[in-house]
């Protein structure tokens, strides 16, 4: 039998407009079966996601199951802000009970606006921490990279990061990954990521 491939923990980094949701969008379409904490109603238009089940709320999620609904392979909710922690608890034993087996994606929209870059929110940090054992390939879309808790930006595979503007910023990533990143950052094009594989050069 087949070998599921490793989970990934990904990260799309960019400003507004940058491309992170398409991105996210076509990872979502190619996946079988896809979780969405959809921030600000980007993926409720069914043409973004057409074979996907929406929810206005984690709340409306739960009725739906309370009252025998079963769960869709592909199912955006709506974001608000005090259900995160919950979702992140749900998005787990959703992952861990795949019926099919084989791999899982979750797709976090937003997340800098939802954790604390200085709190260890656990529930966060569990699901992060627990997802290879749950075949869970986890995509973390913010605008910074430093918006992303360290603890999770330790555990990224593979990070999708846009043009960078901010000098500061730029001068971060310069310290972490060297000047020819940074300059490679500074030029990038609209709708061009550079691509940072943990363990490789990028
Ligand atoms: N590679 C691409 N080719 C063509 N169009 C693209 C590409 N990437 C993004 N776009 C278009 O650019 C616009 C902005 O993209 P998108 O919504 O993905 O940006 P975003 O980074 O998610 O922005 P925000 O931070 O506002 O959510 C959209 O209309 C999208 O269709
Ligand atoms: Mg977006």
């Amino acid at each position: 039998m087949a070998r599921n491939r490793k989970s990934e923990i990904r990260a799309f980094i960019g400003g507004k407009g940058s491309g992170k949701t398409y991105l996210a969008i076509r990872e979502a379409r190619k996946a079988r079966r896809v979780l969405v904490w959809d921030s600000v109603g980007e993926w409720t238009d069914e043409k973004h996601l057409r074979d996907a089940a929406h929810f206005g709320d984690l709340r409306e999620l739960a009725r739906h199951l309370q009252s025998g609904g079963r769960m869709f392979p592909k199912t955006v909710v709506v974001a608000r802000r005090d259900d995160f922690l919950a979702f992140c608890s749900f998005a787990y034993k959703w992952a861990k009970t795949n019926p099919g087996k084989g791999q899982s994606l979750l797709v976090l929209e937003e997340l800098n606006a939802y954790v604390h870059s200085n709190k260890r929110d656990h529930q966060f940090l569990d699901l992060v921490d627990r997802s290879r054992h749950a075949s869970l390939d986890v995509l973390m879309i913010a605008p910074r990279m430093y918006g992303i808790p360290l603890y999770a930006r330790e555990q990224v595979d593979r990070w999708k990061i846009a043009q960078v503007w901010s000098p500061g910023e730029l001068a971060k990533f310069g310290d972490e990954y060297g000047p020819d990143v940074r300059d490679r950052l500074s030029k990038l094009p609209k709708h061009r990521f550079l691509e940072i594989i943990k363990g490789q050069k990028p």
